[in-house]
């Protein structure tokens, strides 16, 4: 442990911190490699000062994350929404306050239309940057402030909004996803500027409060935005940081996230609920067309029976089958974090690293979600419910279309009704949809960020894929056509939108170094500015001519 290391939390203070002098108190000179051991030297890391400043910060990073959490911007409670704007607004005033240019962008789509004809303010975009040298790489990094639903009752052990340690972690809502990794973009600029460090490229931030709710607007400001001359338009680097990690403590990057398709189906028998022993025989129940139809979209075994799904499912290589062997991934810890060892007979539905893998990253799925209507409440209400919806939503894989599944998915319960006879009233609405993402882990993105995970963390990462969505990535690499990376620096068991969301400490403590550390490593990139360069994308065949992709990125120009 360094002497830094040592130094009584208590002494750190907000406003305190001098900036340590660029020598070292063990390990020697760094220029005079002679004077150690043959072999037994280590170059220090050009970051060591850095890395030493974060973790004397640490109990500052958790109160800061404390202060986050408390912000109740839960983008789903729609008498909520000037919290979500509250932490924007917070986020705001700590980058103007660490040197950042700030502007809170407008949703083009201005307002949420609720079920009820009224409408509620959509929360403004923060457009933040670090920087303007043109003789520097661009990074853009997008965050989402927004959190999901919580409540005590949900069965949490502590209050969701009050930030609690307990055994190093750090449990509240939202302290994974994704606010504990977005605030730490912020406190890695804060570390640079304290040490009298040049930042090693200009950093955009473009942070929004609705992606739990869908991100509505976000498309259309990503499009508007990468139009020349505007915000995202010389962006050279897009990184995400807004999933987990595969394991508990080894680190990933991420290529690959599914997509989505959510729907509701209803169904509407009566006016009002009815009593079921007075009424019970003379209508047509709601609920019992609802199950039926729900019952119809799977199999118990997870099989989808919609026609027409699995046309577009993008065939597996031999190349992605390899790829599995080596990724760190233990089915049976995986069983028990899931919970589902103490529970039933068969545990999961696959039995080899692989095929799990697989079922969670590249095959479609079906699940179903809730039905809004019907009685939930502990114990035996006797009613018939008026009128049901049925939630679910499929995640989608390459080459699948939201529109396409969309389609099949309103066919199959139209087709299914039919068959019911029913005089009820039945309709399907599709909500979101999302296409997928697949990136390619060859790009210098990725390779600069595999080194700083390495530095950092002294593993090399896995490359994973993702079983969740973030639609913004498929959408800022379409809009702009530069690479997008997903540096995850949470864990696996980390629970995002469940019962007792947490962020280790100490991985709150390397998020900081490694998204510094890889921007860092991006500077060190040789070539264009990806930005710059307007040519077709590469080809294939153009990929295969040696430092094509090291050298031109995604472009012709260099080659
Ligand atoms: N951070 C998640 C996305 C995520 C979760 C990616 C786990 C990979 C693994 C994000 O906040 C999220 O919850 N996304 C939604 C998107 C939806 C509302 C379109 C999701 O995946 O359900
Ligand atoms: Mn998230
Ligand atoms: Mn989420």
């Amino acid at each position: 442990m360094s002497a830094f290391n040592k130094l009584s939390l208590d002494a750190v203070q907000e406003e305190g911190f001098k900036p340590l002098r660029k020598t070292f108190s063990e390990g020697g000179n760094r220029n005079n490699v002679s004077a150690a051991a043959p072999g037994s030297f280590k170059f220090k890391d050009e970051l060591a000062d850095f890395y030493k400043y974060i973790d004397y910060r640490e109990e500052i990073y958790v109160n800061r994350l404390r202060e986050a959490v408390a912000i109740k911007s839960v983008s789903a409670w729609p008498d909520h929404r000037n919290e979500v704007i509250r932490m924007l607004e917070w986020t705001k005033d700590w980058t103007e306050k660490l040197g950042g240019k700030v502007e809170l962008y407008e949703n083009p789509c201005k307002v949420q239309q609720m079920d009820d004809g009224t409408t509620i303010p959509l929360p403004p975009i923060m457009l933040g940057s670090f920087g303007d040298d043109p003789k520097k790489k661009t990074v853009c990094v997008y965050g989402h402030l927004d959190v999901q639903p919580a409540l005590l009752t949900d069965g949490w052990d502590t209050e969701p909004f009050e930030l609690t340690e307990i055994d190093g972690k750090l449990f509240g809502r939202g302290s994974t996803d994704d606010k504990g990794p977005a605030l730490s973009w912020l406190w890695m600029v804060e570390a640079f500027n304290e040490l009298k460090m040049d930042l090693p490229v200009n950093i955009k931030m473009i942070y929004e409060g609705m992606e739990e709710y869908g991100s509505e607007g976000m498309f259309e400001t990503v499009n508007e935005l990468s139009k020349p001359g505007k915000f995202l338009a010389n962006v050279d680097f897009f990184c995400i940081s807004d999933n987990y990690w595969l394991g508990r403590n080894k680190p990933c990057l991420t290529y690959g996230l599914r997509g989505m398709a959510y729907f509701e189906v209803g169904v509407e028998c009566s006016t009002k609920d009815l009593h079921s022993g007075v009424y019970g025989g003379s209508v047509h129940e709601a609920m019992t067309d609802l199950i039926k139809l729900m019952s119809t979209l799977t199999e118990t075994d997870g099989t989808i029976n919609v026609a027409g799904v699995m046309k577009d499912v993008a065939p597996v290589t031999e190349k992605e089958k390899e790829s599995y062997e080596t990724i760190d991934f233990d089915l049976a810890n995986y069983a028990e974090e899931v919970g589902v060892t103490t529970i039933g007979e068969k545990r999961l539905r696959h039995n080899t690293k692989r095929d799990l893998l697989m079922a969670r990253w590249r095959f479609p799925t079906l699940s179903l979600h809730g039905i809004e209507g019907a009685f939930s409440d502990p114990g035996a209400k006797t009613v018939i419910p008026r009128k049901v919806m049925g939630k679910f939503s499929l995640r989608l894989v390459p080459d699948q279309d939201p529109k396409q599944i969309a389609a099949c998915v309103t066919k199959h319960l139209n087709d299914e009704f039919a068959k019911l006879g029913s005089p009820n009233k039945m309709w399907v609405k599709a909500h979101h949809g999302a296409k997928a993402w697949l990136s390619s882990t060859d790009h210098p993105n990725y390779t600069a960020a595999a080194s700083a995970v390495e530095k950092v963390y002294g593993q090399k990462p896995d490359m994973t894929r993702e079983g969740g969505s973030i639609p913004i990535a498929t959408w800022l690499e379409d809009a702009t056509q530069m690479n997008v990376l997903l540096l995850p620096v949470g864990a696996c068991d980390d629970m995002a939108h469940s019962q007792n969301e947490k962020f280790d400490r100490k991985n709150m403590v390397a998020a900081i170094k490694v998204l510094g550390c890889y921007l860092h490593e991006v500077a060190k990139i040789r070539g264009p500015k990806p930005s710059d360069c307007r040519c077709e994308p590469l080809t294939m065949e153009d990929m295969m001519i040696p430092g094509a992709f090291a050298r031109g990125f995604r472009c012709k120009c260099e080659i």
